[in-house]
């Protein structure tokens, strides 16, 4: 499903189902098991509208009727990126649907001198270029990271069109601020939540995504 006002941002649809799994994840009295394991649930589906947008070409199989079945096959090779520490959190939910998928890592964090994100660490796969990109972090707040993380992609390479920003909660400027500078990403999400609060986190929001799914 496609957003009016904003192109190329598929929002998952707003099912009961998928408004219950929210419902649980944003509730602050949800445990961490069940905070992961409803998470998880979210994120697969998010992984799953990313492939549905890859192109695909014609092919022809045989059944066991020996009759022939006119389907697609997947284009092109893809990879997932996750922005450390709370990206890793959606690994799992992207090798569940594409086995033996290569996964790169970027740590971005914020400079104590500058107050600025500053990237510390990047490890993508070689032939990244040629690959269709699924970019993993689950809250969009600021942009901040998702523009830098974004930004090292493209110096490797990487077609802004090939790339596919999966994440659980966007907020509406955060939203803006990217695709101001990358219109041609792809976000795919589940939630489009109203604003920032003081502390830059997404109102209404869930809190701190890393530290509910790693420690709380
Ligand atoms: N990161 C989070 O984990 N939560 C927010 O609300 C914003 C950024």
């Amino acid at each position: 499903m496609s957003t009016e006002p904003f192109k190329n941002v598929h929002l998952l649809n707003q099912s009961n189902q998928l408004v219950g799994l929210y419902t649980i994840i944003r509730d602050k009295n949800t445990s961490r098991p069940d905070f992961i394991f409803y998470s998880d649930r979210i994120i697969r589906l998010l992984v799953e509208e990313g492939l549905n947008h890859l192109p695909v070409e014609p092919l022809t199989v045989r059944t066991h009727t020996d009759k022939p079945f006119d389907g697609v096959s997947f284009m092109g090779k893809i990879c997932g990126v996750s922005i450390i520490r709370a990206g890793e959190s959606m690994e799992e939910g992207l090798r569940d649907c594409c086995r033996s998928v290569r996964i790169g890592k970027i740590l971005i964090q914020r400079d104590e001198e500058t107050a600025k994100p500053k990237l510390f660490f990047e490890k993508l796969p070689e032939d990244i270029a040629q690959r269709y990109v699924f970019l993993l972090d689950p809250m969009l707040a600021t942009g901040g990271s998702a523009i830098m993380a974004t930004d090292v992609l493209i110096k490797r390479g990487v077609k802004p069109e090939r790339i596919y920003f999966l994440n659980l909660i966007c907020s509406k400027e955060g939203i803006d601020k990217y695709h101001a500078a990358f219109p041609d990403v792809k976000i795919v999400t589940g939630a489009i939540d109203r604003g920032l609060d003081e502390n830059r986190y997404l109102i209404p929001g869930l809190g701190d995504f890393g530290d509910r799914y790693y420690c709380l």
